[in-house]
């Protein structure tokens, strides 16, 4: 079948990313008249083989392509003829950010603004889904939730990054009527992730005995989104969404880090008996500008979009977990002089 065979085109940026991967596998067998197109430059996050079993699907297909490359980004839609972008291509890590933010400002930045600009180009409209994170928000204290008109208040250079992209989304609707949809999600974990973050970053330490880092006290409090109830709500704000609205995407979980990591240590205790994991717990210095706490009101997306959670936060964390341990060779393979370097830097004088 040719691409044009289809009904509509859709663009994924950062389909080979950890919600990139696991939304186009949601996707790709859902709406078999759709033509999927992952856009993605495979930076150390993305990972193809996540994609193997949709590789020869008749509706999708892989570009390697950097979205800071205006040309590029526009050949791209002029070959496509995209109807709608659902955009997840980010650097999507707080602490890389705060050792480099260029790559951040240049891929969240620049990389948005090049797709709104390649969209903005197109003859017919296009459906434009942004796809940020609730850190643009700041910190909360205790207590209350942020809601769509909490002010932008980014602590890190990755969030102001998304910030501004989320700024440039915002004023492609206002100043060109362009059809975009804002979504901003509390932290995701699951299947994919790369173990630069913390759940699969405590379970690969805890399995291979190494100490598992928590900055500062390990009070801070974390809202805990399962990556396939996050891409459930996706699909709605691209299909059913309201032009011109933001929805708010998480579970309701309130967790300390520290209690976070104490259940993954009894989890793995509990699967692979051995020395109790938690003596492996090593407070080491605190990330600069560290969020305390984030929390969201997530009513628009539930009343609007009728999107619920399909699973519970102990349900959720048992299938990632079962996950980490058989796919071993998928960790594995995340383990490169990259991942090293990074690590190295990151932790070594904390
Ligand atoms: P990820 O780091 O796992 O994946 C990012 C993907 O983008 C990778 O496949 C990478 O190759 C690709 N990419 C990076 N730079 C690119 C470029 N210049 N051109 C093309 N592709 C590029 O990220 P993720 O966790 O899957 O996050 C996806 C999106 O969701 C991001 O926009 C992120 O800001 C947002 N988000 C994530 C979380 C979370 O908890 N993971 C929370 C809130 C928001
Ligand atoms: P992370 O997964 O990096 O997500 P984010 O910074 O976007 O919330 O971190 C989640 C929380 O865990 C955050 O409060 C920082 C903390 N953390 C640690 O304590 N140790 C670690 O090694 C990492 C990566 C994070």
């Amino acid at each position: 079948m040719e691409s044009n065979d289809f009904k509509r085109h859709i663009a994924v940026t950062g389909g080979a990313g950890f919600i990139g991967s696991n939304l186009l596998l949601l996707l790709v067998p859902r709406y078999p008249d759709d033509f999927f197109v992952n856009i993605d430059a495979l930076t150390y996050a993305g990972n193809l083989s996540n994609l193997a079993t949709i590789e020869g699907a008749d509706n999708y297909r892989f570009e390697r392509l950097d979205i800071t490359e205006p040309e590029a980004v526009r050949e791209c839609f002029r070959r496509y003829k995209f109807d709608g972008v659902i955009h997840l291509a980010a650097e999507s890590h707080v602490d890389r950010s705060i050792l480099g933010p260029e790559a951040f400002v240049r891929t969240n930045v620049l990389g948005t603004a090049n797709l709104l600009e390649a969209a903005r180009a197109q003859e017919h409209s296009v459906r434009f889904v942004h796809v940020s994170t609730d850190e643009v928000f700041g910190s909360l204290e205790q207590v209350g939730k942020f809601t769509a008109e909490s002010p932008y208040r980014p602590s890190s250079p990755y969030a102001a990054s998304k910030a501004a992209a989320d700024h440039l989304v915002r004023a492609y609707h206002r100043t060109y009527g362009m059809e975009t949809i804002i979504t901003n999600c509390s932290n995701n974990f699951g299947p994919y992730q790369f173990p630069e973050k913390l759940i699969p970053l405590v379970i690969r330490n805890a399995v291979a005995g190494k100490p598992i880092p928590v900055y500062g006290n390990g009070l801070q409090r974390r809202d805990w989104l399962f990556v396939r109830d996050h891409c459930e709500a996706l699909d709605r704000a691209f299909r059913r969404g309201r032009s011109g609205a933001t929805y708010l995407a998480g579970a309701d979980t309130d967790i300390t880090n520290i209690d976070l990591i104490r259940r993954l240590c009894r989890a793995l205790d509990a699967r692979l008996g051995g020395t109790p994991r938690e003596q492996l717990i090593t407070h080491v210095t605190d990330r600069p500008g560290h969020d305390y706490r984030y929390a969201l009101d997530v009513s628009s997306l539930r009343e609007e979009l009728e999107w619920r959670p399909q699973c519970t936060f102990d349900e959720a964390l048992e299938a990632t977990i079962d996950w980490y341990l058989t796919h071993e060779d998928w960790l594995a393979a995340c383990d490169s002089g990259v991942y090293r370097e990074y690590y190295e830097q990151n932790y070594a004088n904390r």
